[in-house]
């Protein structure tokens, strides 16, 4: 039983499903994904109890007249046990990456032979972070989003964030000030770093300006998708003014109250010490109305939910205790009368990141001007490494969602905390009465799909999920096929998934590992990091070539699996991860040899030689497969641009490669949001390795200088920025099958680097 404050809270929101509830969301997904048996299935909500906030309930049972009926207590609970269906009784599922094989169904669909009933534990289910949409999103289609929707409704997710489009919001309410479009698209970031614009960590943007038309296209999409999220169950969360405004505010308001905001990433002050309007400032309430009385006006009264971070790795001006909490006070006041039932969403990030400021006072204080806790709903971010719910004992009695972050920039790396997902979100639900919801914040969409799936189940289990079964259960789902028999080696690869890249535990390295692959070639410091990019691996490597035999061994048994689209990509995903293993045991090889008074040089040039061809082969093996390439989010940025402009088109493509490699203008954040894909692998990460063993096999120890391999290196980069440059083709693999390449290629260069 949850407590009375967050009565209020659930209420209101109970009161918005059930003025909307209507079932044709469910019957509309079906028809989406697997219209042949469109009929098959009844729906039927039950009554909510709107004065009493209740977890959702679904039950599954075969109808008398023979149907598969869902019966739930609210769209999401009756989507939620859809999935339930799919998985346990038909075994087919809607995958990311993969595609939808809810098709792999047998038909005529089997029936329940008794009724199964699910629960949510917690009334809430949130998905996605702020930077999610600059990371994943920008460039998606409409089609993207509704695959997206649909996987999150099956999944029981009934509180999406959504960003889309906000920017013409804004640009609706600074025209009203008096603002020119100048002066706001100046301050605009490019398609693929909106998100920390709107978080105020940077202004403007290099390479381009945001077109008009852009920006009206995004708005159009932002309606689409948040009518099928209110059909699909969910309450969207809506962006809010949050004080960040253009620095032209300077000349039209001299008055305003206005602080000059920090340094962000070392980036040159035009591009960040971002503008801030102080909330005690009249013009703030007056720009909040605005704002969401614009949402009110284009979208209806869809929601209370409103997502507002002014801190998100910005400082406050002063650290004084009354001063944090006037800001915090007049932005919730400012809220409230732009629309009373507003709830104030916060992603709890900064108290982790920049916890140097943070210190509990001042968290309490800043808290504190919330004077309703229910108005407000905290992001504890970073749940299973890093929560900050303990130390600000329950954010003092405020409401929050416990929540996996998982990766940075959507690197790649296989990994899970399996243990900490399962258990720790239930001991916290036990431990702290103010906990109201379990949700995901990955930075990206990375892959690792088995993890974020785990603990969205995980919210309909009072239980900590036992992993084994869990992950057997996946299997048969995950490879379901005209032949469903799964050969049990696959079982046995997945079994060595779970308890090796699956369950790290020690949280020295804390999210999805890089591969030094991915990083500026160097002699020293790449090998061992901890923290946020972890190139140290937690588990044995020699344990992921046993899996991967695993799973070449289940496609001798059975061919077949050869064209099963979900054994593709995890086959591809799975060598990926091997042949990054052995470039970093091979680099360090090749380093030990080197750096010895009398180096073999031909020791040198044979690991010289099987580092290029590692990539090599991994270049082709990833793009074999569109999700694994390059060239598909280069040309989503392009088909994003206004059609047949194709100055816009080349800024686009810009910022899309650019926030992958230097992101920023000048190397800002260099590597951070790396990816391995076919091209990039290819035409990227390739040449600047060239660059460094060519220098190592001529350099020794003590004549080596950095300074020499970053000008090589250099070269590579600035070329890659430009549109058309080295990249642009697509890997080898293209055209070519995963089996060709896994079988000749993959296995090839594992063998020669002696570790298959
Ligand atoms: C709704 O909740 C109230 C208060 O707990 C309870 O008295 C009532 O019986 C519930 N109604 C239904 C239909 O469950
Ligand atoms: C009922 O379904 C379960 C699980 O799908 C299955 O194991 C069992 O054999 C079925 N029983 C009958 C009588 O069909
Ligand atoms: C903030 O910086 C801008 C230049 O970027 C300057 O024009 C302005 O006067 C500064 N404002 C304050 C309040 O310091
Ligand atoms: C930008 O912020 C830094 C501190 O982070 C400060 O030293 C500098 O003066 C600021 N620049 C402007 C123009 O406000
Ligand atoms: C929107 O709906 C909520 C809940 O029903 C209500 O509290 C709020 O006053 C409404 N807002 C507006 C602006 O009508
Ligand atoms: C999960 O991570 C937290 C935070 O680091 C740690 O305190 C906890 O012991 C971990 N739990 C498990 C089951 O690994
Ligand atoms: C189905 O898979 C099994 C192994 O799991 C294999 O022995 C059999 O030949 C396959 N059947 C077909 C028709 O592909
Ligand atoms: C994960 O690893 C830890 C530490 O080695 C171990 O105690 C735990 O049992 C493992 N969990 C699983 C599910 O394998
Ligand atoms: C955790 O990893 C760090 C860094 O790799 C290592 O130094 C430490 O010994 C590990 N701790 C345990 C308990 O294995
Ligand atoms: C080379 O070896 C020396 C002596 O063992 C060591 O101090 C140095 O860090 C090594 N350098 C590299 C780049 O591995």
């Amino acid at each position: 039983m949850r407590l009375a404050p967050f009565l209020q809270l659930l209420a209101l929101a109970s009161a918005v499903v059930a003025t909307n509830a209507s079932t044709r969301g469910v019957y509309d997904l079906v028809k989406r994904r697997l219209p042949s048996h469109a009929d098959d299935f009844i729906f039927t909500l039950t009554e909510t109890n709107t004065t009493e906030p209740t977890n959702d309930e679904y039950s599954i049972s075969t109808a008398y007249g023979g149907a598969i009926a869902i019966e739930g207590n609210s769209i999401s609970a009756l989507t939620t046990g859809l999935r339930r269906y799919f998985n346990d009784i038909a075994h087919a599922d809607l995958h990311w990456f993969i595609g939808n094989r809810l098709d792999t169904a047998a038909s005529p669909l089997p029936r329940p032979n008794a009724t199964i009933v699910g629960k949510s534990i917690v009334p809430w289910r949130y998905y996605f972070n702020t930077v999610t949409f600059s990371y994943t999103s920008p460039f998606w289609t409409w089609e993207d989003w509704e695959y997206e929707l649909d996987w999150l409704a099956l999944r029981g997710v009934n509180l999406p964030l959504a960003w889309v489009g906000f920017e013409k919001i804004l640009l609706d309410v600074f025209r009203e000030t008096g603002l020119t479009d100048p002066e706001i698209l100046t301050f605009f970031s490019g398609p693929a770093f909106l998100a920390w614009n709107r978080f105020g960590n940077i202004q403007g943007s290099w390479g381009g300006e945001l077109p008009l038309a852009w920006i009206d296209s995004q708005f159009e999409l932002q309606k689409k998708i948040l009518k099928r999220m209110i059909e699909l169950g969910m309450t969207p969360i809506l962006p809010a003014f949050t004080g960040f405004v253009p620095r032209a505010i300077h000349d039209k308001f001299p008055d305003a109250n206005v602080v000059n905001g920090s340094r962000w990433e070392g980036f040159d002050s035009r591009y960040t010490n971002t503008t801030f309007l102080e909330p005690s400032d009249p013009m703030f309430a007056d720009l909040q109305a605005r704002t969401i009385g614009k949402q009110l006006e284009y979208y209806g009264n869809i929601t209370q939910f409103y997502t507002l971070d002014q801190y998100n790795e910005n400082d406050p001006a002063s650290g004084d205790l009354e001063y944090l909490r006037s800001v915090t006070a007049g932005t919730w006041k400012s809220l409230k009368a732009a629309n009373p039932g507003a709830v104030w969403v916060m992603q709890g990030w900064l108290f982790y990141s920049n916890r140097d400021f943070w210190d509990t006072d001042r968290i309490s204080a800043y808290l504190s001007g919330v004077e309703v806790d229910s108005d407000i709903l905290i992001l504890d971010l970073f749940s299973e490494s890093e929560p900050q719910w303990q130390r600000t004992d329950s954010y003092y009695g405020k409401p929050w969602v416990w929540c996996q972050l998982h990766d940075y920039g959507g690197n790649q790396g296989l990994y899970g905390q399996i243990d900490n997902v399962t258990i720790n979100p239930i001991s916290a639900l036990q431990t702290s009465p103010s906990m109201v919801g379990m949700g995901l914040t990955p930075e990206g969409e990375e892959g690792n799909e088995i993890i974020y799936s785990l603990l969205l189940d995980q919210a309909w289990s009072s239980t900590p999920i036992d992993t084994a079964s869990y992950f057997t259960s996946f299997v048969r789902t995950r490879y379901n096929g005209p032949n469903n028999t799964i050969p049990s080696s696959l079982y046995t690869a997945w079994e060595i998934l779970r308890t090796t890249a699956y369950n790290n535990t020690n949280l020295t390295a804390n999210a999805v590992p890089k591969s030094i692959l991915e990083l500026h070639p160097h002699v020293s410091g790449l090998v061992d990091r901890s923290g946020h990019h972890p190139t140290a691996l937690h588990y044995d490597p020699t344990l992921l070539v046993t899996a991967l035999t695993h799973f070449l061994s289940a496609s001798s048994t059975d061919e077949a699996l050869w064209q099963n689209p979900a054994y593709q990509h995890d086959i591809v995903d799975l060598a990926r991860q091997v042949l990054a293993n052995t470039f970093l045991s091979t680099y360090t090889s090749l380093l030990t040899v080197w750096n010895t008074t009398s180096p073999s040089p031909s020791t040198i040039s044979t690991h010289s030689e099987i580092l290029t061809s590692l990539l090599t082969t991994l270049d082709a093996l990833l793009s074999t497969l569109p999700h694994f390439r390059l060239s598909t989010w280069l040309a989503a940025a392009r088909a994003s641009a206004p059609a047949g402009d194709e100055e816009v088109a080349d800024f686009f493509e810009y910022t899309a490669r650019n926030q992958l490699t230097l992101w920023g203008p000048e190397g800002e954040i260099n590597d951070y949001a790396s990816k391995q894909w076919g091209g990039l692998v290819g035409g990227y990460y390739l040449p600047r390795w060239e660059v460094f063993l060519e220098y190592v096999a001529g350099h020794g120890p003590g004549e080596y200088d950095q300074e020499d391999v970053v000008r090589g290196v250099g070269v590579v980069q600035e070329g890659f920025q430009r549109v058309g440059g080295a990249g642009i083709g697509m890997g080898d693999g293209e055209g070519r099958s995963v089996r060709e390449v896994v079988e000749g290629g993959v296995v090839q260069v594992l063998g020669r680097a002696g570790v298959l």
